[in-house]
């Protein structure tokens, strides 16, 4: 399958919510048993994943456990293998070494980690570079950051995130980048803003990202949007892939009257590649 644009969160007790996001058209279903859920409602939540069974076709199924060295995270394990998933998503992830021990308890079961939660975990974020590692995705969070360095807001006074923030999220893509897996863009907190939205989710899109984090429903329209390719842009990337491929030994081409070369042909090719 190619990879997910849109990651749905949905807390894991909430039966009537997992049931939306069931209808919804997310590429993928994280059921969060983590922050979303409270301390008193773990336990429910496991049960609900439990009676998820299985199914064919459909979005991934990926299920939020617990951090690494919680008693929740080993409770949480213990689900693996029940419900059709897909794959974990480990938070508050500091490096390498944090999926490695998780694939040594789980196997290799697809990991998507949230790579920016704790105040150590942004000097780590060339260490996911292992090939043979489950890793598939990692994303980056501001809230979980904010609240560990002791941050009042993370944002400035105008509104825009703030520099320790912005470089999580950069280092969070060229750490992905790195290591081969999928860059995923941080949550939209406001949901009912969706011009906000989507100015974020192309930001995203246009810098490398190749799926963004959703928290609510209305949020996946708008995302799947942002990280297909337009027409224009499909038409634009087919012209600079025939024109290299009608002179392969070339090194330099002009289309559309632009100068294109290799740095074009990869990033036309990746344009191809994410055609649904
Ligand atoms: N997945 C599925 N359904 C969701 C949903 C989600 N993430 N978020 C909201 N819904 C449902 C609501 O239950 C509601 O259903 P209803 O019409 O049957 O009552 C409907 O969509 C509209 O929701 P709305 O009233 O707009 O929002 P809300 O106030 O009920 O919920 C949140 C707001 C933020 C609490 C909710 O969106 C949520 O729980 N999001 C996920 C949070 C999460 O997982 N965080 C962890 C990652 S940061
Ligand atoms: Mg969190």
């Amino acid at each position: 399958m190619t990879e997910p644009r849109s990651w749905l969160f949905v807390p894991a007790d909430s039966e009537k919510k997992i049931g939306k996001a069931l209808d919804s058209a997310a590429d993928a279903i994280i059921f969060d048993l983590e922050d979303s859920v409270a301390p008193d409602g773990k336990v429910r939540a496991r049960e609900v994943m439990k009676g998820l069974g299985s199914r064919s076709g459909g979005p991934q199924w990926w299920v939020r456990i617990n951090p690494l060295r919680t008693d929740d995270h080993r409770l949480d394990l213990e689900l693996l293998g029940t419900p059709d998933i897909y794959g974990i998503v480990l938070p508050k992830a500091e490096s390498g070494a944090d999926i490695a021990e998780l694939a040594h308890r789980t196997g290799n079961i697809p990991v998507h980690a949230i790579v920016t939660e704790t105040a150590a975990s942004l000097f780590g974020l060339l260490s996911y570079r292992d090939p043979k590692s489950s890793l598939a995705a990692m994303s980056w969070g501001a809230e979980d950051l904010s609240a560990a360095l002791g941050a009042s807001s993370k944002s400035d006074e105008s509104g825009e995130l703030s520099f320790t923030y912005k470089l999580a999220r950069s280092l969070c893509l060229a750490g992905a980048v790195a290591a081969g897996v999928q860059p995923v863009d941080g949550v939209f907190a406001d949901f009912r803003d969706e011009a906000g939205l989507t100015a974020e989710a192309r930001a995203a899109a246009r810098e490398g990202f190749t799926g963004k984090l959703a928290i609510h429903p209305a949020q996946v329209d708008p995302i799947n949007a942002a990280f297909t390719p337009g027409p224009d842009e499909i038409a634009h990337a087919r012209a600079i892939v025939d024109a290299f491929d009608a002179q392969p030994g070339a090194g330099v081409l002009a289309v559309g009257g632009k100068m294109v070369d290799r740095p074009h042909l990869l990033q036309a090719r990746r344009v191809l590649e994410r055609v649904r």
